[in-house]
């Protein structure tokens, strides 16, 4: 079973577009076929000339969500959901990176949490960012180039780290746990319990049971996505203890329906 559900955003996107043109006077139907002629051309030459990827690293196959269709505006869009630098400094607070450490960040996307990271480690410390998404990688390249940043990127998944055992003082793994089937879930954390050195921190920030109804209202799609729906229950520590953390602590809420963890390797 495949769990990419980005197609479902072009859907959503005609969606929306149909919704607009019904707000002025178009019926639903002429609404619709309006919506499929605008969208569909624009997703064309979006899929062809700005989402294509254009990576010199070969692609790696994931059964995990890979986001290379919101590459080009992924940033803005962070920004523009509060998730932008208060969100980040929150996770690095939890983090508590020190001068010489080693981080890997898995699933880092466009990479702001791994540069970020490598300020924080300084010149002897040193931050690694990988993700699947080719794009994500190509545009995390492109910016640690542009703002002067040591962290390197790579094309890879959290299941198959190929970095050896006990390498990193920290692993971050900001949004991105819920991109993944619960079985990948599972191998993906035993391969960052392998690669983290004794005592090191695994630094968590995704999805969880929502603070209250509101939110509810907002996240029961997700109870039926498969990736998801365990972070909504609630079940995520369950998943870090069974990797072998010891102790798992939780380290706050953000916006109500995220939840920040601090894993020990033991
Ligand atoms: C919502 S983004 C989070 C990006 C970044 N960490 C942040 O905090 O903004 C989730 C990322 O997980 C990546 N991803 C999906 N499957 C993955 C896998 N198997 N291993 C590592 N990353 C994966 C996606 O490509 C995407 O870039």
């Amino acid at each position: 079973m495949m769990y990419r559900w980005s197609w479902l955003c072009p859907w959503l996107a005609v969606a929306l577009a149909a919704a607009v043109f019904m707000l002025f006077g178009l019926t639903w139907w002429s609404a619709l076929l309006a919506a499929f002629l605008l969208v569909c051309p624009a997703l064309l030459l979006w899929g062809l000339f700005i989402t294509r990827p254009k990576s010199d690293e070969p692609a790696v196959h994931t059964r995990g969500m890979i986001m290379d269709w919101a590459a080009p505006f992924y940033d803005m869009y962070c920004r523009a959901v509060g998730l932008g630098q208060g969100f980040r400094d929150q996770t690095l607070h939890v983090a508590a990176i020190r001068a010489g450490e080693t981080i890997l960040d898995v699933g880092c996307g466009t990479g702001v949490l791994t540069r970020r990271a490598g300020e924080a480690a300084g010149p002897a410390g040193l931050a690694i960012g990988i993700d699947p998404g080719q794009d994500m990688i190509r545009i995390a390249k492109e910016n640690a180039q542009r703002f002067g940043s040591r962290a390197a990127f790579k094309v890879a998944t959290i299941e198959n780290l190929s970095f050896e055992s006990a390498r990193f003082d920290v692993v971050l793994s900001s949004l991105m746990l819920h991109h993944l089937p619960p079985d990948l879930k599972r191998q993906g954390l035993r391969e960052v319990y392998r690669v983290l050195k004794p005592g090191g921190r695994f630094v968590v920030v995704d999805f969880y049971r929502p603070a209250n109804p509101l939110w509810w209202l907002v996240a029961w799609p997700f109870l039926f996505m498969p990736t998801t729906a365990e972070n909504f229950h609630g079940t995520l520590p369950d998943y870090f203890r069974e990797a072998g953390f010891n102790p798992v602590q939780g380290k706050g809420r953000r916006a109500g329906i995220l939840a920040l963890w601090c894993a020990i390797k033991p």
